[in-house]
């Protein structure tokens, strides 16, 4: 007999909230009251970005794809509701359930929250401090907005006190990105052969570097001092930098190209979860403004320098093996030489990054609905 039960529509759109979402998915599908209901909004839409995470992390194909595609802040979040909205009309009993700071994030909890949809936000609590983050409107939106919150650090729990929202709405469960890091880590792709698809000898050892975020590559300058400050780094230990479609783009328009020369900088295309996780775990240092890699470094016990003025992740800093160093070159360049020195700093596993949050996430799940 079909189990008579309420459907969770979980929300996914762009590379970093596959990982969140797939060991929610998992779960429910052992469920015996709740059902999952895939949507991808298309908000990334490369099959570097896109199919190959669902097919290495085993996520079934979305039930709904709504390809909306790239566009300003408005158009996409605007083309998410729009066309989420009708999804969302003609599921069974539904809740929707939304993971990290994107777009799509905030665009499906706004559409729900309206139609008295209870909305559940997976990784909330988190703030940088910084509203010229977009992730941080969608952040601070999306918590208003949902009736269940689940935490992956302690310190969420104050910032949405400080912000109104009742503490019995929240729940403290763990990062369900690293129920996928534990899950996967045996499946992850050497390094050599990583690099050997890009025309690369794997170096005896490396760095890992990732930058995307609007104000680390959209001003060409602050590009040009970062870049050059890896190609430094690489006179010592070559970065191996995997690129953003995003990144890649400025890079060539900011005529930038001849910094990535195979010698210092070993540029990649965009790399798959596992690939990824393979260059990580082996990196001597790992220099990022990516929000996920400062967890996963922690999670790895692999020492990461984070390339922006602020966090809204402290746990990394506080427990892990994050430093906050800022954008300035002359300091990033002396804790990475530091770190090379010294072996980098330590750090230890944050609480409830244990590979079970998506369980605890369930078990709420099934007791409120
Ligand atoms: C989005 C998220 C960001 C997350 C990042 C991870 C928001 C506000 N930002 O930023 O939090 O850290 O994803 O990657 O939601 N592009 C492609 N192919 C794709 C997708 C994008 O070429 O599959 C290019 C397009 O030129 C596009 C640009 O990348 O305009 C930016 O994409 P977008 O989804 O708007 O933001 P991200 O920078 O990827």
């Amino acid at each position: 007999m079909p189990k008579r039960s309420r459907t969770v529509v979980c929300v996914v759109g762009a590379r970093p909230n596959y990982m969140k979402a797939a060991p929610i998915v998992a779960v429910l599908r052992d469920s015996a009251r709740l059902s999952p209901f895939l949507v991808h909004t298309g908000q990334h839409y490369d099959p570097d970005m896109n199919e190959r995470f669902f097919a290495e992390l085993g996520m079934p194909a979305p039930d709904a794809n709504l390809e909306v595609g790239s566009g300003s802040h408005a158009v996409q979040t605007a083309e998410v509701m729009i066309r989420f909205e009708p999804v969302l009309d003609a599921a069974r009993d539904p809740i929707v359930l939304v993971v990290g700071d994107v777009n799509s994030t905030l665009a499906c909890a706004l559409v729900a929250a309206k139609k008295g949809v209870p909305v559940v936000h997976v990784e909330a609590g988190l703030r940088s401090g910084d509203r010229a983050m977009p992730e941080e409107i969608n952040r601070v939106l999306t918590d208003q907005l949902s009736d269940l919150l689940f935490t992956t650090e302690r310190t969420a729990a104050a910032n949405l006190a400080a912000e109104g929202i009742d503490a019995a709405r929240i729940h403290f469960v763990g990062n369900v990105m690293i129920d996928t890091l534990i899950a996967n880590l045996p499946r992850a792709i050497a390094p050599a052969a990583t690099l050997a698809v890009a025309g690369f000898v794997a170096p005896a050892g490396f760095a890992v570097s990732t930058l995307h975020r609007p104000s680390n590559v959209d001003d060409p300058a602050v590009l040009r001092r970062l870049l050059g400050c890896l190609a430094e780094i690489g006179e010592t230990l070559p970065v191996v930098l995997p690129l953003h479609p995003r990144t890649r783009a400025r890079i060539d328009a900011a005529g930038l190209t001849g910094l990535l020369d195979g010698r210092r900088i070993l540029a990649l295309g965009p790399q798959g979860y596992l690939a990824m996780l393979g260059l990580m775990k082996s990196a001597r240092l790992v220099l990022t403004d990516s929000g996920g890699i400062q967890e996963e470094t922690t999670a790895l016990g692999i020492p990461c320098l984070t390339l922006r003025d602020n966090t809204e992740r402290p746990v990394t800093v506080e427990f892990g093996t994050n430093i906050l160093i800022g954008r300035d070159p002359a300091l990033i360049l002396a804790a990475a030489r530091d770190s090379l020195a010294t072996g980098g700093k330590a750090g230890r596993i944050p609480e409830y990054w244990d590979g079970q949050a998506a369980r605890r996430i369930a078990a709420v799940l099934e007791e409120r609905f």
